[in-house]
């Protein structure tokens, strides 16, 4: 009995078993390529105008000539000084360890970090004297804490010591304390995971994880931004004196082909040997209206109030996640790191 059924059903056994690894062929054959392969074609687009890191998260402006390309974000390369890094300086509260920035102290913005050896940090302001501090002394190196960025997720921090809290204290607050200074190693095991507190992201976001995250950064350790956007958001706001510096970007673009917000739709950029991959816009918040020359905060909103009238994320990205905050620049994760300068050509790819 089960021999003859068998015997019987051979031939549609064998049809169906042809047809599933047809179909399956094809499919393999003609699926979309995986957008997260590196591309293999790519195309000149402009050049590199301008490449600035933020070593303090909140403050001044480094611009650079060079920028050390690493995977938390941009790195100052100096023969005999501490390694700066992106955003690796946070002004935390004392007495909850939340971190705070120039959204909550305008003036914040003109804190300026340099440094003058390989230990010592630097930190200048209007009407303070120099605050230096030796890091390789620092008591709690051994001992480090946690503060909390956004989302509530809590970050790996170093605290800088009383000499700099009380400096920042008086500088932000008028008062020997209440802020301190919290700084991050950028060491691989000390690197954030927003696997649980971004979770909603990654679901219309699916290229941002977590190793690509800069130290204090608010999401990637590189937000690219093209001058011709600038310059139409500026067109529309004459009164308003907007440049690039307004929105913070790593890596400023130019072309003279390029059309305003055409960044928006690159898949993959490269510069030099270093290439990245485009995981999100950036959407934007009132930092934006703080003069980033005299860390005067706008009166009227601008350039965040425009910028809101024809940018929101969700018309631009169709994705309604972020409500009514604009997007200006997007973030991208690096893939291979290396060393880019002003003036280097600005290819981007599809795959
Ligand atoms: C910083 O502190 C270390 C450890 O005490 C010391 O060896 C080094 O000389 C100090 N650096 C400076 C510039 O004072
Ligand atoms: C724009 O810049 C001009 C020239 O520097 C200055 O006089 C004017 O006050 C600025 N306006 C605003 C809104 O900052």
């Amino acid at each position: 009995m089960m021999s003859k059924l068998f015997n019987f059903n051979l031939p549609i056994v064998a049809a169906t078993a042809i047809g599933a690894v047809t179909i399956l062929g094809m499919y393999l054959l003609y699926r979309k390529p995986k957008r997260n392969s590196i591309p293999t074609e790519w195309k000149a687009v402009g050049k590199v105008k301008g490449l600035y890191m933020y070593p303090l998260k909140g403050g001044r402006r480094v611009e650079l000539k060079t920028a050390h390309c690493t995977g938390y974000g941009i790195q100052l390369k100096t023969e005999n000084g501490y390694p700066l890094k992106d955003r690796f300086l946070a002004v935390y509260k004392e007495a909850n360890k939340e971190y705070k920035t120039s959204k909550n102290y305008p003036k914040m913005v003109l804190m300026e970090v340099t440094t003058i050896n390989p230990d010592t940090i630097t930190i200048n302001a209007p009407g303070m004297s120099t605050l230096n501090f030796n890091v390789s002394t620092l008591d709690s190196i051994n001992k480090p804490n946690k503060i909390s960025i956004w989302d509530n997720e809590k970050v790996f921090t170093i605290d800088c010591g009383d000499k700099a809290a009380q400096w920042i204290s008086e500088y932000i607050l008028d008062k020997p304390s209440g802020l301190r200074l919290g700084l991050h190693d950028g060491l691989p095991d000390h690197r954030r995971n927003i696997k649980e507190t971004h979770q909603k992201y990654f679901k219309f976001y699916p290229y941002l994880e977590s190793s690509s995250l800069g130290l204090y950064s608010y999401l990637t350790g590189y937000l690219l931004i093209n001058q011709a956007s600038v310059d139409e958001l500026s067109m529309r706001i004459p009164a308003s004196n907007v440049t690039a510096h307004n929105f913070r970007p790593n890596i400023l673009v130019e072309g003279e082909n390029l059309g305003p917000y055409d960044e928006d739709k690159w898949g993959w950029v490269k510069i030099g040997d270093v290439m990245w991959q485009n995981v999100k816009p950036c959407t934007r918040c009132l930092i934006t209206t703080i003069d980033p020359d005299t860390g005067i905060k706008a009166t009227d909103e601008e350039p965040l109030k425009t910028l809101k009238s024809y940018r929101k994320s969700k018309d631009v990205t169709k994705i309604d996640f972020e409500g009514d905050d604009p997007v200006m620049g997007i973030y991208l994760a690096l893939k291979r790191d290396g060393e880019i300068k002003i003036g280097d050509t600005v290819f981007i790819g599809k795959s």
